[in-house]
């Protein structure tokens, strides 16, 4: 192969990149992230959403200082149970909402209150690490209205 033929075959392949196929990189982005401020000091839970404008993603975990153990949940047929990871899929959505899928923190190393902002590491298999400062909302919070 000559040195334009590498070229071009370089210049395609990055080209295959940007068509948000299966095989693209993911672009995520993480939105309206919130936590309503527990009532009990035993657990709290986290809720916000990731936009994807690139190839398929997987939230495997979760981190933070707040809390000493975190675990992803979903619920179905109004109970919860616990997820391994959730997908991202390409070019779409993952919700976290009120009544679905949550992050639950539990053994909380101090008690949130409404105002204070928690840092919570998200860990993509792909994209690795995306870093959220949740802001603590009332304990009713309804994203929808706002308040
Ligand atoms: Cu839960």
């Amino acid at each position: 192969m000559t040195a334009t033929a590498i070229g071009t075959a370089l210049a395609l392949a990055a080209c295959g990149g940007q068509g948000g196929s299966s095989s693209a990189e993911p672009r995520l982005k993480v939105t309206s992230s919130y936590m309503p401020a527990p009532v009990t000091n035993d657990m709290a839970a986290g809720f916000f959403t990731v936009t994807n404008s690139g190839g398929a993603d997987t939230l495997i975990s979760v981190t933070s200082s707040l809390a000493g153990d975190i675990t992803l949940h979903s619920t179905k047929n109004g109970e919860m149970e616990e997820e391994k990871s959730f997908a991202v899929p390409a070019d779409g959505r993952l919700d976290f909402a009120s009544g679905g899928n949550h992050v639950m923190f539990e053994k909380l190393t101090h008690k949130p209150k409404q105002g204070e902002k928690v840092t919570v590491r998200l860990h993509f298999a792909k994209s690795g690490t995306v870093t959220v400062e949740m802001p603590v909302k009332s304990p009713t919070y309804n994203p929808e209205t706002g308040h």
